[in-house]
């Protein structure tokens, strides 16, 4: 078997196509031009890539984007000022600040400080909560990514055996969170998946691995899945994005998992552009937020 391989660049596309339509109706009936503020704290070259990918995704669908940059040392205050400020600014709608940050900055304090109306990337506590809770203001991205991609590939997850292997805060914990919701309120496929989550300490990994209807990689190794991890038919979504000395990679062994798999995301091309997309979603909807106010 080689399996399918779902195309998360061509959905990503499409769904930013309709997002467009829906952004100038919005814009047309406010007045307001839904904008993100992307901060972006030092050099790091991956994130310049990722806020760079954002910021044109902005861009095509007709979201003003912002670029606030500072220095590698700057300071924790400074940064803590700078995002007070944009919480307080009617014009943005969405606070993004990119991760990782520098080592001598409190990620989590700086991430408290984002106004939760405004935090498009669902990080702050108040809305983690409330998406453990199945009422969520925004979905984070890479898990509802995720969501979508499955959704439109006419993959149920409701019943099914998910093991998700990372148990980060971005993905990992999140996408169990979504995923093992009682009903929809997370979205149309959200819900009642039998979630297993297992991480770097976990006995018995490939074992575990291999009772998945759907496997999720977001550990940050790379090919660390490799093809005896995979019940023959699973769906394999690879969220990893490793950059090794042969180029970018997933954390799937793709070559021989795809071998055994029935569908299959690739890296890039993946789950990556449906993470951009979503961002785009949730700034539109605090915008919308702001406008009912
Ligand atoms: N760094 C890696 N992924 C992300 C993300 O989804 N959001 C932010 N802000 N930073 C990241």
């Amino acid at each position: 078997m080689t399996a399918k391989l779902l195309d998360g660049k061509a959905l990503a596309a499409q769904l930013q196509e309709e997002l467009t339509e829906r952004v100038s109706d919005f814009a047309m009936n406010n007045g307001v031009t839904p904008t993100l503020a992307a901060v972006l704290v030092g050099e790091n070259p991956a994130s310049e890539v990722y806020v760079r990918n954002k910021r044109a995704a902005c861009e095509r669908v007709g979201i003003a984007s912002q670029l606030h940059r500072l220095p590698r040392d700057a300071s924790e205050e400074l940064l803590l000022s700078l995002v007070a400020r944009l919480n307080r600014d009617e014009a943005v709608h969405g606070i993004l600040v990119q991760l990782p940050l520098p080592g001598a900055i409190d990620a989590a304090r700086v991430l408290d400080g984002v106004h939760p109306s405004k935090d498009v990337d669902c990080f702050h506590p108040e809305n983690v909560g409330r998406l453990s809770q199945g009422r969520p203001t925004f979905l984070p991205c890479t898990p509802h990514g995720v969501q979508h991609l499955l959704f439109r590939s006419g993959i149920p997850v409701a019943g099914k055996r998910v093991v998700v292997v990372g148990r980060s805060d971005i993905v990992g914990k999140p996408l169990a969170m979504l995923w093992m919701q009682k009903d929809s309120t997370c979205g149309p496929t959200a819900a009642n998946a039998t979630v297993t989550v297992c991480h770097s300490q976990s006995e018995n990994l490939a074992e575990i691995c291999r009772q998945a209807d759907v496997l999720v990689a977001a550990i940050g190794k790379a090919r660390f899945i490799k093809a005896d991890m995979i019940r023959p038919g699973a769906v394999v979504v690879d969220v990893g994005m490793n950059r090794t000395a042969e180029g970018l990679c997933g954390d799937v062994d793709f070559e021989n998992v795809r071998m055994v798999a029935s569908a299959i995301t690739p890296v890039p091309g993946g789950v990556g552009p449906l993470t951009v997309t979503m961002l785009l979603y949730n700034t539109l909807k605090a915008a919308q937020m702001l406008s009912l106010a």
